[in-house]
C-alpha cells in the first residue's frame, strides 16, 4: 500500500515538468523522506561517456564522480541492469561513500537509444534491505523518468 501511494505521490509531483534537476531533486526527496531504511537516496547522472556525477541527493556526503567501471553505480551503467546488493561488502567494486553503509540498491535510466543517461543509487545502514516492492518502485519511476525526459522527440 505504501510503495503504490508514494508512486502516485511522485507521478503527481512530476506531472507537467520539463526540467530534468528539479525531477531528481524531487524524486530523491520523495523517497528518502518515504522510507526510514533509504540512508542515502540519489541521482548519478552521465556527463560524458564513461563518467557519472553525482546529482541531487539526500542524506551524507557522496562521492562526487564515478567512471563506469567503478562502483555498484558503475555495474548498473555498464550493465544497464538493476544492482540489488543484500550486502555490499561481498561486492568488491562496491565503493563506500559512507562506512556505515550495508546495502544498496542501483537503478538505470535509459534514454530512447539505450544509452544510460544517469542511475538512481539508493543506501542503507542496514542488511539486505531492499524488498522487492522497493526495487519495483524504484525501476517504475525510472521508467517515468525515462518516458517523460528522454522520449524520442524526432518522431
Ligand atoms: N556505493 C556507490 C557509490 C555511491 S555512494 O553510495 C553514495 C557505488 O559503489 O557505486
Amino acid at each position: 500500500m505504501q510503495h503504490q501511494h508514494v508512486l502516485e505521490q511522485i507521478f503527481a509531483l512530476l506531472e507537467g515538468e520539463t526540467d530534468w534537476i528539479a525531477a531528481m531533486a524531487t524524486v530523491a526527496c520523495e523517497l528518502h523522506s518515504s522510507f526510514e531504511h533509504f540512508h542515502w537516496t540519489g541521482f548519478y547522472r552521465t556527463v560524458e561517456p564513461g563518467v557519472l556525477k553525482i546529482g541531487p541527493y539526500q542524506g551524507s556526503h557522496g562521492c562526487l564522480t564515478i567512471p563506469f567501471e567503478k562502483g555498484i553505480c558503475g555495474a548498473a551503467a555498464t550493465t544497464k541492469q538493476t544492482q540489488d546488493v543484500p550486502d555490499v561488502h561481498a561486492r568488491p567494486e562496491h565503493i563506500a561513500c559512507s562506512s556505515s553503509t550495508m546495502s544498496e540498491v542501483v537503478v538505470p535510466v535509459l534514454d530512447h537509444q539505450g544509452n544510460v543517461v544517469a542511475v538512481i543509487d539508493v543506501d542503507s545502514n542496514l542488511p539486505a534491505a531492499f524488498s522487492k516492492e522497493d526495487i519495483q518502485l524504484l525501476e517504475t519511476v525510472c521508467a517515468r523518468l525515462q518516458q517523460q525526459f528522454f522520449v524520442n522527440t524526432d518522431l
